[in-house]
């Protein structure tokens, strides 16, 4: 179910070794302006939140994650932003009271691949289909009619290992399985593994997730470019 414990301490690490390009990500965000409110979902250690709050002061901001070693992260480096809260929640169950103008997950609990010329699809850290249903019925109550949700766009993932900026070697093996695929995420200092995490994960066709989507209010609306970071849904 997407519990990111194991990789909390190092996170920051391997993922600004190169692994996300944070600025690049906000530069998209941004230009879905106007809104006042924004929703992440996955936050994880607010690396996103953090980039956004340094470029747009006016937004009131929203991290949800589940995993609460990521969480404790994302506090320390989000206090002087009083604009910004976070909340321990699984998007399966969460209820916020409120609705926002903005819901994105980039990396977090959901995200489009895209393969070249193949057409994208779904990647759900939620193993359920009834999860995902679930999920997404909970997103679709926290987004304003007329509003968006962007689900992020990586490229294929695949097996590798490269050093990262403190010397220790990073590696990611992904194993098949029928409606998706195993991830194992190490970390290696010489010969000690520092960090192992495994997560399942589901995945669906790109028609699959339309109407996934669609089910809860959630309209494809194309947005051209050839390497998009986020495909955007209308809140209907
Ligand atoms: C790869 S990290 C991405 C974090 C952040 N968006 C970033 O770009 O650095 C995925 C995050 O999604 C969170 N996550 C996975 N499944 C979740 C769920 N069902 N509800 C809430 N958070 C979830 C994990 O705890 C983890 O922090």
């Amino acid at each position: 179910m997407g519990d990111y414990t194991n990789m909390s301490a190092y996170y920051d690490l391997i993922m600004t070794s190169g692994y996300y390009d944070y600025a690049g990500i906000v530069d998209n965000l941004i230009t879905h302006q106007p809104f006042d409110s924004v929703l992440e979902l996955g936050c994880g250690t607010g690396l996103i939140l953090e980039e956004m709050a340094t470029r747009l002061n006016s937004p009131d901001m929203m991290g949800v994650d589940l995993t609460k070693a990521m969480l404790a992260i994302a506090r320390k480096r989000l206090k002087r932003f009083s604009n910004i809260s976070l909340s321990l929640e699984n998007v399966t169950h969460f209820d916020l009271e409120r609705k926002y103008d903005l819901a994105f997950s980039y990396g977090g609990v959901w995200y489009f691949v895209i393969d070249g010329d193949k057409e994208p699809f779904l990647v759900s850290h939620l193993p359920d289909d009834a999860d995902n249903r679930q999920g997404m019925e909970h997103v679709a109550r926290h987004v304003r009619t007329g509003g968006k949700l962007l689900l992020g766009v990586q490229g294929p993932h695949y097996d590798y290992e490269r050093v990262i900026s403190n010397g220790m070697k990073y590696s990611q093996k992904i194993l098949p399985g029928d409606r998706g695929f195993t991830k194992n995420y190490y970390l290696a200092d010489d010969a000690k593994t520092v960090m192992a995490q495994t997560l399942e994960y589901r995945t669906y066709t790109f028609a699959e997730s339309r109407s996934l989507l669609s089910d809860f209010g959630f309209e494809y609306v194309p947005n051209g470019g050839d390497n998009p970071r986020f495909l955007a849904f209308a809140k209907t």
